[in-house]
């Protein structure tokens, strides 16, 4: 997957290939009707680049483990550039491939194109023309943004704070862009609530993989526009999403509970989440839950919250047990909740089963609570630890199984191996928060849990932490267990069809209908161009 090569014969190569690409397209009007004014492609080949530069930065990610290397980055100034772009490799005789990078977090590779052309979602970012996050209000659905699939959460936020306003379902780190996280389905400690981002959508513009623009909705187009709220990039750009919002609340109580006792903890975990109606306001704003393990520091990069004193007593604890596990929770409120809010957060933990004199409580603003995660990806930047690799996994997990997982994977593998010291999260949602007719593969049991990997190594250490990661989907499939990964990461047909079990016909229909030519995010590993699709 890594390539050397000595960078001038490369860049030579580079230039004839873009000539190439850019007189394929030429070539399409005389094969087709001319589709494309010659003007058109004149306007968008002055944005593609195949400096050194660019090529590097396409053929990494977050991951820093795969690296494909593209022909040509494309830097568009407008959505019209993108669908030139779509369109010119969709008429021609032999199209390449386009993948979308919005902020490149992908940690398998899945924002690159071999060999094809990497559209970096960074140059809308910086020159789109008119405002890219529009706040209004619509007598049916209230409030809402729309967004350019471009931007970060965290301008979002900014952007409609500015009105008092929010998006109510979040990921717990911001520097992620809409049309990244729309394309798996954006989940966080609120999903268990409100359902992850893709539950949180009204409308979309897309540019499908025929370049055409579409408007698509609960009302209009609903097939394009279920396929792409978790479609992995795999049926058009998200140009524009409609995004929900509510009202802010001014700060947050925040609330961490140790437990020694897997079963107690999950069982707390559940019934906190039965407690869920959107208006319902004794219900928690937020629940997560984390290990603590010897390997891993109490404070880790995404949030340091137990005081310094009491660390020496939480460390003995661990040493006793070897795995702690650490509920999370949150409640939001304001100025006519503030009285009340203690009140509330004690009746809500009233029962719980946690170890006593092991709770630890924070009251943070809003924003504070949301952008949690920079500060500590800030520190790491500072310690040149950010840019490492990341051997993560994330995995979907029925709630019947959990039990099994936690003794066969994080009692057992996970202790054996004694490498694990980033974070690893585990947290319930409810499946009723999700729409099944969208393409984001999910557990078939109303509750489900997520638990995430999210290990950092060494640039010599990665291959021991996939090894770890292929224990464990090998144990996970010897148990029986059925998981689902998120964020998935498979290589064959096989596993794919496995990932969507009953949902992958669907998912091939729609790829023959919105993107017959196979042109859009081949870094998924989803489609291969040399396979023709079946005719549906
Ligand atoms: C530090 C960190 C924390 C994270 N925390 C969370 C979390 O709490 N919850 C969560 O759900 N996820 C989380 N993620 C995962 C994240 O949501 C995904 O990796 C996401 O793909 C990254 O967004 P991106 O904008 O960088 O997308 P990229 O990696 O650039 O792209 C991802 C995929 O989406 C496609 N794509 C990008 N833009 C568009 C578009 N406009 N239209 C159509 N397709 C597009 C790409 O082609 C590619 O296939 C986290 C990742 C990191 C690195
Ligand atoms: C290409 O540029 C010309 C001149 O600036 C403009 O008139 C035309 O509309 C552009 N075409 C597209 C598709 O943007
Ligand atoms: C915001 O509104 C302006 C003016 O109507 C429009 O030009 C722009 O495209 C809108 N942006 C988005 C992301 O919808
Ligand atoms: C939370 O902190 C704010 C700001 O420091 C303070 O004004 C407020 O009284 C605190 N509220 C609660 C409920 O602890
Ligand atoms: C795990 O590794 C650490 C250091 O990497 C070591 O100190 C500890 O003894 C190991 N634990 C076990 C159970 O092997």
């Amino acid at each position: 997957m890594t390539l050397n090569h000595p960078c001038s014969t490369y860049s030579i190569l580079l230039l004839i290939t873009i000539t190439r690409l850019i007189t394929i397209v030429g070539k399409t009007e005389q094969w087709k009707a001319p589709i494309l004014q010659e003007l058109d492609i004149h306007n968008i080949s002055l944005k593609f680049h195949n400096d050194p530069e660019a090529i590097k930065i396409a053929s990494r990610d977050y991951g820093n483990i795969v690296h494909e290397f593209p022909r040509a980055v494309f830097r568009p100034s407008s959505i019209d550039d993108i669908a030139t772009l779509i369109k010119s490799s969709y008429n021609s005789p032999s199209p390449f491939d386009i993948s979308l990078r919005g902020h490149g977090h992908s940690t398998n590779g899945q924002a690159m194109a071999r060999d094809g052309v990497v559209v970096d979602m960074a140059s809308l970012r910086k020159q789109r023309d008119g405002v890219a996050i529009n706040v209004s209000k619509d007598p049916l659905i209230g409030h809402y943004a729309d967004v350019g699939g471009e931007q970060l959460w965290i301008d979002v936020l900014h952007a409609t704070l500015e009105h008092g306003l929010a998006p109510v379902s979040w990921t717990d780190y911001l520097y992620l862009t809409v049309g990244g996280t729309l394309s798996n389905a954006g989940i966080s400690g609120q999903s268990f609530r409100y359902g992850p981002q893709i539950s949180n959508v009204h409308e979309m513009d897309v540019i499908t993989g025929k370049g055409e623009f579409v408007t698509c909705s609960w009302q209009k187009n609903l097939e394009l526009f279920q396929a792409v709220l978790g479609g992995l990039g795999q049926f058009g750009v998200i140009a524009r999403a409609r995004i929900a919002l509510e009202p802010t609340p001014k700060r947050v109580k925040w609330v961490r509970l140790l437990y020694s006792d897997f079963s107690a903890f999950t069982k707390d975990q559940e019934r906190l989440i039965s407690i869920n109606g959107r208006k319902q306001k004794t219900a928690l704003d937020f629940l997560e839950g984390m290990l603590l393990m010897n390997q891993s520091p109490i404070n880790n990069w995404r949030s340091s919250f137990f005081p310094i004193s009491d660390h020496p007593r939480i460390a003995s604890l661990i040493t006793q047990h070897s795995i702690l596990y650490c509920l999370e929770v949150a409640k939001y409120y304001d100025d006519q909740t503030e009285k009340t809010v203690d009140k509330e957060i004690q009746v809500l933990l009233q029962g719980l089963a946690y170890i006593p004199g092991f709770h630890y409580e924070k009251n943070v603003s809003y924003v504070e609570f949301l952008n949690r995660v920079r500060s500590g990806e800030l520190k790491l930047q500072s310690q040149g630890l950010w840019d490492v690799p990341h051997p993560w996994l994330n995995l979907f997990i029925p709630k019947t199984q959990i039990l099994d997982f936690n003794s066969g994977v994080f009692k057992d593998i996970m202790l054996k191996r004694n490498i694990t010291a980033g974070p690893v999260l585990v947290y319930p949602m409810n499946r009723n928060k999700w729409d099944d007719r969208m393409s984001a593969s999910i557990p078939e049991e109303d509750v489900f849990y997520t638990v995430g990997f999210l290990h950092s190594s060494g640039f010599d250490t990665w291959k021991e932490y996939e090894a770890q990661n292929r224990e464990i989907l090998e144990f996970c499939s010897d148990a029986g267990i059925e998981v689902r990964q998120y964020l998935p990461n498979h290589r064959t047909q096989k596993d794919w069809s496995n990932h969507f079990g009953a949902k992958w016909v669907r998912f091939l229909g729609r790829k023959h209908q919105f993107d017959p030519r196979m042109i859009l995010s081949p870094g998924q590993k989803i489609f291969d161009k040399q396979q023709l699709l079946p005719a549906f």
